[in-house]
């Protein structure tokens, strides 16, 4: 049965034979699992006593997904288990979404400064992207999304908070966003600095999925949780889009470490409501201190500042990119995203920022 109302996979993911293996099953407690060609003898004895104590099987294939990760996360954001899918990190969802939406053409809006691994897959996937420019403030503009919306776009992407600026727009607008799509047209709502606002922002991202047919909310585990080795991201989809992800994302791109880890990140409220204070704490402090050294700072709803070096009449973000790092602070340039004079900064530990605003500080008042 066709649904022309609603985003439609390419033709050659909806004739695809997905592979997934079945591996067999028994009763018998003792096993002696012949059919997947895994070691004979598991892993070196120190793999063994490293991962021990969590009690890892590093030479058994991971569950396809989860169950229990999965009901984990549910449970913790209140929604339903089944319209979860989880990934390689979040950016695997950026690159599934494209690959199995986009026919050779579709265009793909996004924000002037959104995430620029957005474009990347849209292009590797064969689309073309299609960038609306911001308000004057660095935020997106919903007017200029959807202006740039045509017959040929397929989906548009939003990121809220946004990474590199730092900056959000409320419920009210992304929902204005989507009321000017037409039904056929992918809202996908990145969400990768969720959880770093309160849950009632998510919740209503949330409601969306399951009100609408279009719209497929992403989030990740490498930002407050701090597993981004593990590479552990999830997606909340309607039912349809994870049925079409689920058929082209490789059977074990989630590994048994990441299901074990997110699951423990995710059950740990305490933990979670410390990282969200720690940052608020810094994010508050050093906006307050950097701007006092006459430093341009974008008020910021995630982990990280965006900072301008405009009014700096005698440093630059290069040079000064450059004399931080031969402090040993590693921040991020911003050239790529068209913001030369900018850089990124994430909050670290206490003790970290200490350094930062010691190196800040002689850094600008040796350059006024
Ligand atoms: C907006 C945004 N989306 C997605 C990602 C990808 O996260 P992951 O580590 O889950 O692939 C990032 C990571 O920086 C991000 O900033």
């Amino acid at each position: 049965m066709t649904h022309p109302s609603r985003p439609q996979p390419k033709q050659s993911v909806r004739q695809l034979l997905t592979y997934r293996p079945s591996f067999g099953e028994t009763e018998q407690a003792e096993l002696i699992r012949l059919s997947a060609n895994e070691g004979a003898l598991g892993p070196s004895p120190k793999v063994m006593s490293f991962l021990d104590s969590a009690g890892f099987e590093p030479h058994r294939y991971p569950e396809i997904q989860s169950g229990k990760l999965n009901q984990a996360i549910a449970s913790r954001y209140r929604l339903d288990a089944e319209h979860i899918i989880t990934s390689n990190g979040s950016d695997e969802l950026i690159a599934l979404l494209t690959m199995g939406y986009l026919e050779p053409g579709d265009e793909v809006v996004h924000s002037q400064y959104a995430f620029l691994v957005i474009p990347q897959a849209v292009h590797i996937a064969g689309g073309v992207p299609v960038m609306a420019a911001d308000d004057e403030d660095m935020t997106v503009s919903v007017d200029n999304m959807l202006a740039a919306v045509t017959q040929r776009t397929k989906m548009v992407f939003l990121v809220n908070p946004n990474n590199p600026t730092g900056t959000m727009i409320s419920m009210d607008e992304v929902r204005r966003l989507h009321a000017g799509l037409p039904e056929s047209v992918m809202l996908v709502l990145d969400w990768a600095y969720a959880e770093y606002l309160d849950d009632g922002f998510t919740d209503e991202a949330a409601q969306m999925v399951e009100q609408y047919d279009n719209v497929v909310m992403t989030r990740t585990f490498s930002k407050l949780h701090g597993l981004a080795a593990f590479r552990l991201g999830w997606a909340y989809c309607p039912e349809h889009i994870l049925t079409t992800i689920g058929s082209i994302r490789g059977p074990f791109s989630v590994n048994s470490a990441a299901q074990q880890a997110g699951i423990i990140a995710i059950e740990d409220i305490d933990f979670q409501a410390l990282s969200v204070a720690h940052n608020d704490r810094w994010i508050a402090e050093m906006t307050d201190f950097l701007r006092q050294l006459g430093l341009e700072v974008v008020p910021s709803m995630t982990n990280f500042l965006l900072i301008g070096f405009d009014n700096m009449a005698h440093l630059t973000a290069d040079e000064a990119a450059k004399r931080l790092a031969q402090d040993g602070i590693l921040l991020r340039t911003m050239a790529p995203y068209g913001l030369a004079n900018y850089l990124r900064m994430s909050m670290g530990t206490d003790a970290e920022m200490e350094k930062v605003k010691a190196s800040f500080t002689r850094l600008c008042l040796n350059n006024q």
